[in-house]
């Protein structure tokens, strides 16, 4: 009993002593609700928000006091969709000539870029070599600074498909890590990659843009194939991301159960009609066309990838509005790594030109990406037990959802990375 009594001591005195971080700002977004909350007193301990709407009177001497008056708060952003360490000025062939090792060191100083620009948190989908696992762990033990990070490992995908690497010939016999064919390769491939660290599968459904010799239209991956890919992933408790752009690909990988669909760029209606039914979230990369097409072939992109997204980006968009329109489940995904990372925010004002309300993008690269992660209790809008992942800009993001491409303050898991 004395015990007790005094371990019940000892803990009420570990609270006393722990400094705590006022936070105040003219408002913030309630991004579930949809509207500003005024004069919000958000107090912080340790790595999560405390309370919204702590008494500011009754802090202690060694409680620290952030002044962000003028400004707006948000949840810091999640980028659904990312390379990280992509390189927008690697690419076609010279992608070739770059180590595991070099990869890994642009992942470090791009993971700094995106935290800094309000990106808190990431999906990375595909890394060739478990890069993104490293980076992840790394962030987590506070090595280096980036957004905390759900990273897929190397992709699965057929061989010669999109997701295996098709730019040499033969004779180099180079196959990329995810390569699996058949429904048992495939699910034993779910099973290495997850005993090597991936939090979510990521699989090509169909071919792609940026790929040689792979027609983006056409599904690779057999129905039998992605239904005992997601029946394996899902057992272990891993959601499953499915590059789509084919209309056959988009629906077969949202029957098989796929959590999300990468792209998803020639979705037809009844596509649509699918994933609403079955609330597979569309992940589509509405931004990225205006680099590659405006910027790709100085950055180095093959003239058969600028090709393809010739075929792609315009009627992406156009299906980007049908789908939102039609009310499916979305998240911001960006594939940031083939533009420069820190561009991602700009993503948002696109989804607003292309039919959402700014609350409807904000939630998508909020909320919804963190209920896509099965992590709404730790993040995705601000509330007291979520991690303190705290963003502020100045201004009316719901009227100018453009300015998030210039946040004045970062804050993820309590640690601050930017101030104004
Ligand atoms: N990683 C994708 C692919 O290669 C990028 C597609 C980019 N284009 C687009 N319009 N979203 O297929």
């Amino acid at each position: 009993m004395h015990r007790i009594y005094f371990l019940l001591l000892a803990l009420s005195f570990c609270q006393w002593s722990f400094a705590k971080t006022f936070l105040i700002a003219d408002r913030y977004l309630d991004v579930e609700k949809g509207h500003y909350v005024d004069s919000p007193v958000i107090v912080i301990e340790d790595d999560r928000i405390l309370s919204m709407t702590g008494d500011i009177e009754r802090r202690q001497n060694s409680d620290q006091v952030i002044n962000l008056a003028g400004m707006t708060l948000l949840p810091g952003l999640v980028d659904s969709h990312v390379h990280i360490e992509g390189n927008q000025s690697l690419h076609g062939f010279e992608k070739l000539g770059q180590s595991d090792q070099a990869a890994l060191l642009s992942g470090v100083s791009n993971a700094r870029d995106m935290l800094t620009a309000g990106i808190t948190t990431i999906r990375n989908l595909g890394s060739k070599n478990y890069g993104d696992i490293a980076l992840r762990d790394a962030i987590n033990d506070g090595i280096i600074d980036g957004p905390r990070i759900f990273a897929a490992g190397p992709p699965l995908g057929i061989t010669g498909g999109h997701c295996d690497s098709t730019l040499l010939p033969h004779e180099f016999g180079l196959k990329s890590r995810g390569a699996a064919d058949g429904p048992w390769e495939v699910a034993a491939k779910v099973r290495e990659n997850i005993k090597y660290g991936s939090d979510v599968i990521k699989f090509c459904a169909t071919g792609g843009v940026m790929s040689k010799g792979t027609e983006v239209g056409v599904q690779q991956y057999t129905l039998e194939e992605m239904e005992i890919l997601v029946e394996e992933a899902h057992r272990r408790g891993k959601i499953v991301a499915a590059h789509a752009h084919g209309t056959a690909g988009i629906k077969s990988a949202i029957l098989a159960g796929a959590d999300s669909i990468e792209h998803a760029s020639f979705i037809d209606s009844e596509g649509i009609r699918l994933a609403k039914r079955n609330g597979t979230y569309l992940s589509m990369d509405i931004y990225v066309t205006e680099y590659i097409l405006g910027r790709g072939a100085e950055a180095g992109i093959l003239e058969e990838n600028l090709a393809k997204e010739r075929t792609v980006g315009k009627i992406q968009r156009e299906n980007f509005r049908k789908a939102v329109v039609a009310g499916v489940k979305m998240v911001m995904g960006t594939d940031a790594g083939i533009y420069p990372h820190r561009e991602s925010p700009r993503q948002l004002s696109r989804m607003v030109q292309f039919g959402m309300t700014p609350i409807q993008a904000l939630q998508s690269a909020t909320i919804n990406a963190a209920t896509l992660l099965k992590e709404q209790e730790n993040f995705g809008s601000l509330r007291s037990g979520k991690y303190a992942d705290i963003i502020a800009v100045r201004g009316d993001p719901l009227t100018n959802v453009s300015l998030l491409e210039d946040v004045s303050f970062v804050m993820k898991a309590g640690t601050i990375y930017k101030t104004p």
